[in-house]
């Protein structure tokens, strides 16, 4: 039996959160209709209580969006909590997400508070945004450097005032795997009220550990995943969605889990989000970089040309890139060589084929790339 995990895309909270990433309001708008179209369950929109053109966001987000609920960011500040509280007010559900630190250093250094005082705070914050909204979600920011203990008080507080989520980030992306499932699995067995509100998983990558981590949480029991197309985020980035997504899709075998994230869309909204921000994507990023389905060795390409699946696991149409492709290079074969001229119109006999292969190597160990007209040039 698979389990089903709704996905909450904050590409345009966390990840506008990331340097060079910001987005105007119509970036922001055309980005919101893509998450909704291709299957996030919730949108993070933004901060309303952070400026006057981040409520607007939200609240555009709020009223154009077709099926995804729209959530808004605040702290437990009576402010915060009714500017998202009026800013998710057009949409056809609407959330409310507040948060408050409950780690040890964070308590002491970052809010001055003592323990009850931040018990008490939840209380506060969680109330009043369950006074003016059906769907709460509550954090617990740096979750998973607060001790045990303080962390199940602090989440059955949320659960008892109202929280209908409770959320477990990893603001600074410390935990690892092991870590993460057992901090899931104690608040599973230890809070008496779980079982009245959805976990969810907040995972940052500074050790490059965020979509592991998030895995473990679901595996733990979490029933949400918070993430961002091509992981974008404070610092290092938060879990990438595409990179969830096909793990689920592709080794249901271990994972039995799905979400409604239509994944042909995965790379056309990475596309569109680089092009919105400017920030290009690493070539050799899962599922979405350019390398992700391409073969530049003889080895490889040989194989491609027999079996795609001697070197692929999923296809490229599966997530919406156009189709494999066999770049060639110095480590390029005599196959894929014929191979694409063949898809140029070019075949040669034999002798000719040698000939151009050739002439092909020596000008490969001198350029890095070999264009299509490199090509018909050589052939020629
Ligand atoms: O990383 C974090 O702790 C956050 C919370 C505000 C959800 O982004
Ligand atoms: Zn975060």
């Amino acid at each position: 039996m698979s389990r089903e995990i709704l996905i909450f895309d904050t590409t345009l909270r966390d990840g506008e959160q990331s340097p060079g990433c910001s987005m105007d309001f119509n970036e922001k708008m055309e980005m919101a209709d893509m998450l909704d179209s291709m299957g996030v369950d919730i949108i993070e929109a933004g901060f309303p209580a952070a400026s006057e053109g981040d409520f607007k966001s939200v609240e555009s987000v709020a009223s154009r969006a077709k099926n995804a609920i729209v959530a808004g960011l605040c702290r437990a500040v009576e402010g915060d909590i009714r500017a998202v509280a009026d800013a998710v007010k057009p949409a056809k559900r609407g959330r409310i997400h507040t948060f408050i630190s409950t780690s040890p250093l964070h308590r002491k250094y970052k809010l001055q508070k003592t323990e009850d005082e931040v018990l008490d705070l939840i209380k506060y914050s969680v109330g009043l945004s369950r006074q003016l909204c059906d769907d709460v979600e509550w954090s617990a920011e740096d979750a998973t450097r607060t001790e045990d203990d303080y962390l199940c008080k602090s989440v059955e507080t949320a659960i008892a005032s109202g929280a209908t989520t409770v959320n477990i980030p990893d603001t600074v992306g410390y935990s690892t795997p092991e870590d993460y499932y057992r901090m899931i699995d104690m608040l599973k067995n230890r809070v008496p009220n779980i079982d009245k509100a959805v976990i969810s998983t907040h995972c940052h990558n500074d050790l490059g550990l965020a979509v592991a981590n998030s895995i473990a949480g679901v595996r733990a029991g979490a029933g949400q995943i918070e993430c961002t197309v091509n992981g974008i985020g404070e610092r290092a980035g938060n879990a990438s969605v595409e990179e969830i997504v096909m793990a689920f899709k592709t080794r249901s075998d271990v994972y039995p889990f799905t979400t409604n994230i239509i994944s042909e869309k995965l790379f056309p909204a990475s596309q569109l989000l680089s092009s919105i921000t400017g920030v290009n994507v690493q070539p050799n990023k899962a599922i979405v970089g350019a390398n992700a389905f391409a073969h530049e060795s003889g080895i490889h390409q040989d194989g491609i040309l027999k079996n795609v699946m001697t070197y692929e696991i999923m296809t490229p149409e599966s997530v919406g890139q156009s189709e494999s492709n066999l770049v060639l290079g110095k480590h390029s074969g005599r196959n894929a060589f014929r191979a694409r001229l063949k898809s140029l119109g070019i075949e040669l006999a034999d002798n000719a084929l040698n000939d151009a292969f050739h002439k092909f190597k020596a000008l490969a160990d001198e350029k890095k790339t070999i264009t299509d007209e490199d090509l018909k040039k050589l052939a020629s």
